[in-house]
């Protein structure tokens, strides 16, 4: 688009999204809008983008699986206004509806549906721009697209717009035509509601059609232009799940796109998913397999993979997180996880700690240098700092009713296999031994044996497995240590 964007546009009057329609093809149970692209719904990528006009309307136009809709919209647009669209009789009916719930409007509206999410804020921008600068009383958003089929066809009429035929009522002369409507408009206000009052459905669909309203303020006298998009990806809508994954490959691409340009390494792009409200910065590293999603940060010079996903997850400067699986938690500087470590909501990592292979935590806060190497399970525990974990300790924090914390002092050492019952408290330089069941609290610098002591039964294999490979070892080792003395 060549039209510059003015940074101050005034408000336009509203924004009317348009998500009623039934989206059949997709088969689910689940709306269409509320399908992801990049880790969101798709209604919601459509109202973030009309939240770029900062319009003194949004309506959301819902009807199909509208309660799912509504449900959803509470949380991601709690200033939308509702419109209801009780039967799906096209979208000139919709936005009817949409106008419907507002009152005396002044400006401009500007119309978009619910499933085309990449779309952007930016766009929308340009075109009530190019609206204003055409003095139009419509403005199309089109696009030149490779395969028109199923959408409507610009006719124009030198440089305006003359009409739009749909696919389903196009002679082949104008189905050969490859500049299609997006479904995304710029209208004066008074010029759409004298045109959808003026609508009827006399078409191949029997619907009533949205696209009718450009004949009727071009009979009236209106302006009727387009601007086309040359990125024509962004109108592109999801009608089955083959157009919704293909549309979030692209929309990852071009969020990967983005971060690479910010100076994150992305070792292989097409194995690395990163949602859109991931926060990265420069010199991170992200090997093969990684997904971020959810609000998941990464500090400079830290390096995720290969296959790791974290949702949620805050990661510190120069930190190492390999083929892990991590939400809701806090990875500190220079600490390593992984391989194979399950982070699960409320781990917090201090600076250089390491949670290692085969090790799962939960509400669990690690201190700095606090080390968990291998094959731990670490639930409801506040650890100081600089604590060592030994292998396969377990923090057993269930009593099969509920859950109690286990404390452990600055510097303590918990031998291998040892099993913590909580609520227990193991104090500042404290020792476990290995193998320790820990019930009672361990005092400060104090060692804990909590097993049976060791006793040795002389000559029981001579006596009890006579004649076996045991047998005969020992009594070798028996004859060589004689011969020896
Ligand atoms: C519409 C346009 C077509 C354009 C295409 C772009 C008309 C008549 N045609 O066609 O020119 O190329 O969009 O995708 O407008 N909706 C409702 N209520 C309804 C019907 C639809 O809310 O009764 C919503 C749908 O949920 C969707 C949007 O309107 O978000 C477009 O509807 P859809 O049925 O996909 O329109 P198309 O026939 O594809
Ligand atoms: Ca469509």
């Amino acid at each position: 688009m060549s039209e510059s964007v003015d940074s101050n546009l005034p408000q336009v009057a509203a924004v009317v999204i348009l998500a009623a329609g039934a989206g059949t093809r997709m088969k689910s149970r689940t709306a269409k809008v509320l399908h992801a692209v990049g880790g969101r719904s798709m209604v919601s990528h459509a109202v973030r983008a009309a939240s770029a006009l900062d319009p003194q309307d949004l309506v959301v136009v819902v009807g199909h699986q509208r309660e799912q809709v509504i449900a959803h919209l509470e949380d991601v647009a709690p200033n939308a206004t509702i419109a209801v669209q009780e039967q799906q009789l096209g979208t000139g009916d919709a936005v009817r509806a949409g106008l419907a719930v507002l009152g005396d409007l002044a400006g401009e509206v500007v119309v978009t549906s619910g499933d085309v999410p990449l779309l952007t804020g930016e766009t929308l921008k340009q075109l009530v721009a190019a609206h204003r600068q055409q003095r139009n009383v419509v403005t199309l958003l089109t696009a030149v697209v490779p395969n028109p089929r199923g959408y409507g066809r610009i006719i124009r009429d030198g440089d305006v717009v003359a009409r739009i035929v749909e696919q389903k009522d196009g002679t082949p002369e104008e189905l050969a035509i490859a500049e299609i409507n997006s479904g995304t408009y710029v209208f004066d206000a008074d010029v759409l509601e004298a045109g959808i009052a003026s609508l009827e459905a006399s078409n191949a669909a029997g619907e009533l059609y949205l696209t009718d309203v450009i004949a009727h303020a071009r009979q009236q006298g209106g302006r009727v232009g387009a601007s086309v998009l040359d990125d024509y990806l962004q109108t592109e809508g999801v009608n089955d799940r083959v157009q919704l994954a293909n549309l979030n490959a692209e929309f990852n691409r071009r969020i990967l796109d983005t971060w690479m340009r910010a100076g994150v390494t992305i070792v292989d792009p097409p194995s690395t998913w990163i949602h859109d409200d991931v926060d990265l910065a420069q010199d991170v590293t992200l090997l093969p397999g990684t997904q971020l999603y959810g609000a998941t940060s990464v500090a400079s010079g830290a390096r995720i993979g290969p296959d790791t996903t974290l949702t949620d997850v805050e990661v510190g400067e120069n930190a190492v997180v390999v083929r892990s699986h991590g939400s809701l938690s806090v990875i500190g500087p220079e600490a390593t996880v992984g391989p194979f470590a399950h982070l699960r909501p409320g781990t917090w990592l201090g600076a250089q700690g390491k949670i290692g292979a085969f090790v799962e935590t939960r509400n669990a806060d690690i201190g700095a240098g606090s080390r968990l190497p291998h094959l731990t399970y670490c639930g409801d525990a506040r650890i100081g700092e600089g604590v060592y974990v030994g292998a396969g300790t377990i923090f057993a924090n269930y009593d099969g009713v509920s859950k109690h914390d286990t404390k452990v002092g600055d510097h303590a050492f918990i031998g291998s296999d040892a099993v913590l019952l909580a609520p227990v408290t193991i104090a500042d330089g404290a020792y476990v031994a290995g193998g320790s069941v820990v019930t009672d609290d361990v005092g400060p610098g104090d060692l804990a044996v909590a097993r049976a002591r060791q006793r040795n039964i002389e000559g029981w294999v001579a006596r009890s497995r006579p004649g076996t490979a045991a047998d005969e070892a020992a009594k070798t080792a028996l004859a060589a240590r004689e011969e020896s003395e």
